[in-house]
């Protein structure tokens, strides 16, 4: 998989994309990550980015014909889905990372200050995502989780170690509690249950308990997950 993405800051990736995960996934080939400052595809001595709001108010707007012109020369003749992280875009969750990750190619576009030019949204990009109702300073931030949640659901990046199938969110559950040793620990024991070996029991209570903790913090995903009949 490739993914571009075009920022003001591109000083603030190299940190979280050279660590972990991410990094593994880099290094062996698995995904590709570049960088574009949207200040090179400007074309005047003080490379303005940003202008003024028609019609007034305060705080800049990027300006359309940078970020056209870095799209288009990123993107060369392949067709990709270009996104725009923006709190007004659609919420991003598990599901949006899957779907995301069966793509061949992304480009992210990182939005910054009071807005950009309404026009980058009706005429090239493809879809808008937030990362939660509040508001970040920028998209960078936004683009660096994004990523982080779809490279790690690439073919081959995580280890059997740390598969994906019990993550909380992949079923549509938070997580069960999970326990490693000691078996006591000041006075606190783990389960009885997790001790057993019975693989059968400790399947049905990390299922009970996963449904049990999805009902007290997220109840309102339980209305998206089919339980079975035994829940
Ligand atoms: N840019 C600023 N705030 C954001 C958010 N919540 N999600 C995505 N991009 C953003």
């Amino acid at each position: 998989m490739r993914i571009d993405i075009l920022t003001l800051f591109p000083e603030m990736f190299p940190g979280p994309f050279s660590a972990s995960i991410i990094k593994r996934a880099v290094d062996g080939g698995l995904v590709s990550l570049n960088i574009y400052n949207i200040r090179d595809y400007t074309h005047d001595k003080h490379h303005t980015v940003d202008d003024y709001a028609y019609g007034g108010g305060a705080g800049m707007i990027l300006k359309p014909k940078p970020i056209f012109e870095a799209v288009e020369s990123v993107k060369g003749e392949d067709t990709c889905s270009v996104i725009l992280l923006t709190p007004q875009g659609r919420p991003f969750s598990q599901s949006v990372a899957q779907e995301l990750s069966r793509h061949d190619r992304l480009i992210l576009i990182c939005g910054r200050y009071e807005g950009v030019d309404e026009r980058i949204r009706e005429h090239l990009v493809s879809d808008e995502i937030s990362i939660g109702d509040y508001v970040l300073s920028g998209g960078e931030l936004a683009a660096m989780v994004v990523v982080e949640a779809v490279v790690r659901l690439l073919p081959g990046v995580l280890g059997s170690e740390e598969s994906l199938a019990e993550d909380s969110h992949t079923d549509g559950l938070l997580e069960y509690p999970q326990y490693t040793r000691p078996a006591v620990f000041r006075g606190w024991s783990v389960p009885e249950v997790l001790l057993s070996g019975n693989h059968a029991q400790i399947a049905k209570w990390r299922r009970e308990k996963a449904i049990r903790r999805t009902k007290e913090r997220r109840p309102e995903l339980l209305d998206r997950v089919s339980l079975g009949k035994d829940s």
